[in-house]
């Protein structure tokens, strides 16, 4: 198949990129994909959470003309696999997955921060040939980036590179005239070219709703009326949508567990009867025939 590259980005922060995008990614490789997720939110990078292997190089060596893009991409194919191991012994990875980390030292950070200088020319000429090759030498099914929030250098080159779009937004916490301008000025001019944008909606209201409550709820009860609200997520999904002219590609509840654990961990691999488990299937499946 042709490979596949999708950007996660949203308009405001902490909306569920690096979780979705790590935990999608260890999935596609689980069922046999080979894939390479790239950290493209140079300025608060946070992959080494998620994927606890310290890389020989940085993407932002290979940026700078440093390295290559051989020693900027580590595989983490036997650490996702012993990391499934541990939960289910028959568990194993069919797939392959290599990981480009970002540096998070701020001196590294500035010397990348983008500009129109020489060296920011060939720093972006690098990123674009960086994807031609992951796709060429690596035989790759998809690449993932994650990517920093808002309108920002590295996150529009991101976009760029990409074919498809995720616009991860987070339920209860959206910026519609944001959102709105960056789908139409900066999706919009992606678009034209071919490039395919989604919506997915995060942290959707429901899951930890009682069952009771959620039943007299759908049986249109009135003394619930107080906790109607979170059920008008679905409507606010209709009208963003049809503003900004995108499909939802998923939309993801809530889970207090993923909420409140200390740790980052990979829910995909190792709780993989979870519901987010489902929700990652789902989107699995969803990029198959929609983009
Ligand atoms: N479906 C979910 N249910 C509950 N918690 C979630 C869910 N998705 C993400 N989170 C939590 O939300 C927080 C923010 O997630 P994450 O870091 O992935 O967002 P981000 O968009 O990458 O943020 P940033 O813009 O800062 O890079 C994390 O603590 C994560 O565990
Ligand atoms: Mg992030």
């Amino acid at each position: 198949m042709a490979t596949k590259s999708i950007a996660f980005h949203s308009y405001k922060g902490g909306t569920g990129k690096t979780t979705i995008a790590s935990n999608y990614a260890a999935l596609l490789a689980k069922k046999g994909f080979r894939v390479a997720l790239l950290d493209l939110d140079v300025y608060a990078p946070s992959l080494l959470a998620y994927f606890q292997k310290q890389p020989k190089k940085w993407l932002n060596d290979y940026l700078l003309g440093e390295a290559d893009v051989d020693e900027v991409m580590t595989e983490v194919t036997d650490i996702i696999e012993d990391y499934s191991k541990k939960y289910d012994k028959a568990a194993e990875i069919r797939g392959r997955l290599w990981i480009g980390f970002c540096n998070v030292k701020k001196e590294e950070i500035y010397k990348i921060e983008g500009g129109t200088s020489e060296s920011s020319k060939l720093q972006l000429r690098r990123f674009i040939v960086l994807r031609e090759k992951l796709m060429r030498d690596y035989d790759l099914d998809y690449v993932i980036i994650d990517t920093s929030p808002g309108i920002r250098y590295w996150s529009i080159n991101a976009l760029a590179v990409a074919d498809t779009l995720f616009l991860t937004l987070k339920t209860g916490d959206i910026d519609v005239e944001g959102t709105k301008r960056l789908a139409s000025e900066i999706y919009g001019s992606l678009t034209k070219y071919g490039t395919k944008s989604f919506l997915l909606f995060n942290r959707v209201a429901g899951y930890c709703i009682p069952s009771h409550i959620m039943n007299s709820l759908e049986k249109g009860n009135d003394q619930n009326e107080g906790l109607m609200e979170p059920y008008s997520t679905g409507d606010a999904q209709d009208v963003l949508s049809r503003e900004t002219r995108m499909d939802v590609i998923s939309a993801i509840p809530c889970y207090c567990d993923i909420q409140f654990t200390k740790k980052e961990f990979l829910t995909a691999l190792r709780y993989p009867e979870h519901p987010f488990t489902r929700q990652m299937e789902m989107l699995v499946n969803a990029m198959a025939t929609k983009a």
